[in-house]
């Protein structure tokens, strides 16, 4: 088989052999491309036309990725039997299609490890668009499936992504494949430094479960990943660092501040204990969020607060935290600030289904007072704690731009901690290496009392909303 394009070859070669009437003990694919007796295959399809259910050219566009070398003729059986209805070779319950069906899954699970774990860095270019490249070890022959992603996530630069067996280039908005590379010599990053601060604070030694680390992320991911070769050091101070937390304890929950909470969750399921692992899709990160006891807000709110929209979205919006209406409705900005929110959005002809709405601080946090429960900002400690439910969410949803509203979100997405009044309306760059256009939060413009002076803090946030759309959808590079 050729190194790319294998499934279209694999097919033909297929489709001809199963026309012909040859039976899979005929067949040799070791060589790859299908031999019969050490000759080629008839040089044309046979007389009879074959037809598959749609599962099976589904199922084999994932199994011709896997590195298995049986791969072409476990599913030239499967083809086979099909053509001839023998059983179900595509179902769980037959041994060849659980077989097939594993070979899929393990295929998918590399797609989504080479979409988490790639990291760029920029390399030098004369023409006007930016470059970057990218050193990656897949476990199977994953880059072409896996390219389409990054081709549509970095379609306004150019860039390569060099593998042992394969390098995918995306020029001028093309994307081919070719040999393999030499591992290109990399430039150090300047954002690595970001990166590894960022993990370093999102990692909590006491539930460091190595087993499941390795096994989710193996070993031999963390060599090309900045954050990850801090992981040895971090490890032996592991033991010290968890005794200084007990040693600190944990911030007590304020008297009485249960009582409307308890209510609401007394009528929520009950949840299963928040995953160690790192979760491999963006529900699978939802779960876990809400089952998180990272810090003490869990304690007093009614619940997680998690993003909504399209996890497609190339804009995120990030919000501080859920207020006293979204604790008790589940859903972010549904109270007075994300009425404001709706009002600017549709005034920037952005529709709510185009952009991944969600806070850096998924718990409320309050004081209560009477019958009221008073917003609280979120401290620095929280902050970090909640990051890494957010650095999931970009994980995963991957946006081009994410619009910070507010300080807090501001904080949380690039570290930066200066008042907002310079740095609104510029773009930053956020931890995730990602640009980061700052505006005012929607319920700091309710507040203002001089309505000349609300007016246009209104109307920047609207133009900051345009900008950020505009960047997120425009083809142009931007930096
Ligand atoms: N304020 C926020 O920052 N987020 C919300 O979800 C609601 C109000």
């Amino acid at each position: 088989m050729p190194a790319g394009g294998t499934f279209d070859a694999w097919r033909v070669a297929a489709r001809r052999a199963i026309s012909h009437g040859i039976a899979p003990d005929h067949l040799d694919w070791t060589g790859g491309g299908g031999l019969f007796a050490n000759r080629p295959l008839p040089p044309d399809d046979g007389p009879r036309q074959v037809l598959v259910p749609q599962g099976f050219v589904q199922l084999a566009t994932s199994v011709i990725w896997h590195s298995e070398p049986a791969r072409f003729a476990l599913l030239y059986q499967a083809l086979w039997r099909l053509d001839r209805h023998e059983g179900s070779p595509l179902s769980q319950a037959d041994p060849l299609g659980r077989r097939l069906h594993l070979l899929a899954k393990n295929v998918g699970r590399d797609i989504h490890k080479m979409h988490a774990f790639v990291r760029f860095r920029e390399v030098p270019n004369d023409g006007p668009r930016r470059r970057f490249a990218a050193w990656f070890e897949p476990e199977h022959n994953t880059l072409e499936p896996g390219s389409a992603f990054f081709a549509k996530r970095f379609a306004d630069m150019d860039w390569m992504i060099a593998t042992p067996r394969l390098t995918a280039r995306f020029e001028n908005g093309k994307l081919t494949f070719g040999p393999p590379a030499p591992r290109p010599d990399l430039p150090d990053d300047a954002s690595e430094g970001l990166w590894a601060t960022y993990f370093a604070n999102i990692f909590n030694p006491a539930r460091v479960k190595l087993d499941a680390m390795r096994s989710e992320m193996p070993k031999k991911y963390w060599k090309n990943l900045p954050e990850t070769r801090l992981i040895p050091e971090m490890l032996k101070d592991a033991e010290a660092r968890v005794q200084r937390m007990h040693a600190a304890g944990a911030s007590q929950v304020r008297t009485g501040a249960a009582a409307i909470s308890t209510r609401y969750r007394a009528a929520m399921p009950q949840l299963p204990n928040v995953s160690d692992t790192l979760p491999e899709t963006l529900d699978q990160a939802r779960t876990g969020a809400m089952a998180c006891r990272k810090c003490p807000l869990c304690e007093a709110a009614t619940q997680t607060v998690w993003g909504i929209g399209s996890d497609q979205a190339a804009l995120m919006i990030v919000g501080e935290q859920p207020g006293d209406q979204e604790d008790l409705v589940g859903r972010p900005f549904v109270g007075p600030a994300g009425q404001l929110l709706s009002a600017v959005m549709m005034a920037a002809d952005i529709g709510a289904d185009k952009v991944w709405l969600t806070n850096a601080v998924k718990h409320f946090k309050f004081t209560p007072q009477r019958k009221q429960r008073l917003h609280v900002t979120p401290d620095r400690t929280e902050i970090d704690k909640c990051r890494w439910w957010l650095g999931l969410e970009l994980a995963f949803i991957r946006p081009k731009v994410t619009l910070a509203l507010g300080a807090t979100a501001a904080f949380a997405l690039t570290g930066n901690d200066a008042p907002l009044s310079g740095r609104r309306g510029k773009v930053e760059q956020g931890f995730h290496e990602e640009p980061v256009l700052i505006s005012w939060h929607p319920a700091y413009i309710l507040r203002l009392t001089d309505p000349v002076v609300q007016n246009r803090a209104r109307d920047e946030l609207t133009e900051d909303l345009r900008a950020a759309f505009g960047l997120a959808q425009g083809p142009k590079a931007f930096g």
